[in-house]
């Protein structure tokens, strides 16, 4: 039996492949293994978003080619940098002996057996088959008790900056039929949470609406919620969120089902109206903070998270004092900063990359500094309130430490006992950290 270690870079849609990539390769017979250097194969599914995620694989590569080991694994490549770069890294990084597309991922068996029989350089950049099985075995998911479930693969937008169309293709949604299908399955293998993931979730559209009508909501996407939540699982989140689509009866949907949990993803990536231009993000600031006014208004205390990017081409300092005004209005819960990388192929690559890389450090901080202060400002009204926490898994750092994530997903980290993980616990939040609430059950 040969064994696979596998490593996961990049977004959710990357650790879903993986999860179906394992699947199939434990039932046709090869081994998973957690210790990579025991491993006959090494499989990197990899992210090309920034250079530095793609700069990983080629670390990964040569660490792998040049170690000391009784045999040198056989290397697969997947995902978005395998898609992008296809046969030219095989030229590249020495030592790969297949690359398999971010569609492609199906055929890994298949691809691995001829690898091994000797065949070297194969590269599939092709189209997932007709009958691609979604599922993933339980035993091969990130977690006993969360799952993630793709609606829709892909992305129609282009943003200037952004590799995903390239990487992804054109939007392709998965019938809703067949969403609520695994929903269904999951919840009846003990899965508690279920994570609706795609590159811009709010415009999934499927080929056929049939069932959906019954739901009520204009958007498709906002009947699929209402499907999926009336699937009874215990609770549901959605990521990613785009503004341009994020209609009024999503926030509808949520205020009328409490399995539909309060966390929205959003990313603004700038808060200059020049800047989201030249971004072509279809919005404005102003369009975003009425999204913003109105989840705010919503009885279910929702949280708002978001990516901002810093440090686009051309962006003054006048850009980027408009983004810390804007941090400063929405009061994010949380938000991930990113400092611009060109990415090869993409329309801002093409612009000329005029802010310094010291001045884009320069903004980062800064914009860190801003996001903490509103942060812990938001997080304030927590102390004292009982959350819903799933409890998910032992805590590294404290002994008896649990760690799970509220409906408004916070890391909540408190003290119990294996009996708690898998079930929804009400902790009473005592401590605010940087990056997590602590707690005790109740
Ligand atoms: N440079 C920096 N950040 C980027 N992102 C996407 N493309 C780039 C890029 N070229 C960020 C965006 C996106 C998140 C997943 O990654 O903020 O929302
Ligand atoms: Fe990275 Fe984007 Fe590909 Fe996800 S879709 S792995 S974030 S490049």
């Amino acid at each position: 039996m040969k064994k696979v270690y596998l490593e996961t870079y990049g977004c959710q849609m990357n650790v879903s492949d993986s999860e179906r990539v394992s699947t199939a390769l434990a039932r046709d017979g090869f081994e998973m293994i957690d210790d990579e250097s025991d491993a006959d194969v090494v499989l990197i599914n990899t992210c090309s978003v920034r250079e530095k995620a793609e700069q990983k694989l080629y670390t990964q590569v040569g660490r792998l080619r040049h170690r000391k080991h009784r045999k040198k694994p056989i290397i697969g490549v997947l995902g978005c940098v395998a898609q992008l770069e296809g046969e030219t890294l095989f030229e590249r990084s020495p030592g790969i002996n297949f690359v398999l597309g971010t569609r492609a991922v199906g055929r890994v068996s298949d691809t691995l057996k001829q690898a091994l029989g000797g065949r070297n350089r194969i590269a599939d950049l092709g189209e997932r088959a007709d009958d691609y099985d979604w599922t993933v075995a339980d035993t091969h998911r990130h977690s006993p008790y969360v799952a993630f479930v793709p609606i829709i693969e892909g992305c129609n937008k282009f943003c200037t900056y952004c590799i995903v169309p390239f990487a992804r293709g054109r939007e392709r949604s998965l019938p809703a039929s067949e969403i609520v299908r695994q929903v269904l399955d999951l919840r009846r293998s003990g899965v508690r949470e279920v994570h609706l993931i795609g590159q811009n979730v709010n415009s999934y559209r499927p080929d056929s609406d049939s069932g959906l009508e019954m739901f009520g909501g204009r958007s498709p996407f906002s009947r699929l919620l209402r499907a999926v939540a009336a699937t009874g699982i215990e609770r549901v989140k959605f990521t990613t969120s785009f503004p341009r689509d994020f209609t009024d009866d999503i926030i509808d949907a949520i205020d009328s089902n409490e399995n539909l949990c309060n966390w929205v993803h959003l990313p603004v990536q700038s808060g200059s109206d020049r800047v989201l231009r030249s971004m072509k993000r279809g919005h404005t600031v102003d369009r975003y903070k009425r999204i913003i006014d109105k989840l705010k208004a919503s009885d279910r205390d929702i949280a708002i998270t978001t990516d901002i990017i810093v440090g686009f081409p051309g962006e003054s300092e006048k850009d980027f004092a408009e983004t810390v005004k804007l941090v400063e209005y929405c009061g994010f819960d949380s938000s991930y900063i990113f400092k611009y990388s060109p990415r090869p192929g993409t329309p801002a690559f093409e612009m000329e990359d005029d802010v310094t890389p010291a001045e884009k450090t320069i903004r980062f901080l800064e914009l860190e500094n801003v996001q903490k202060r509103v942060q812990s400002q938001r997080l304030s009204r927590y102390p004292g309130k009982v959350l819903k926490v799933l409890a998910e898994g032992r805590s590294t750092r404290t002994e008896n430490g649990i760690s799970g994530h509220s409906t408004c997903h916070k890391v909540v980290n408190f003290l119990g006992g294996d009996e708690h993980l898998g079930k929804v616990v009400d902790v009473r939040v005592k401590e605010i950290k940087a990056n997590s609430l602590f707690g005790e059950i109740i």
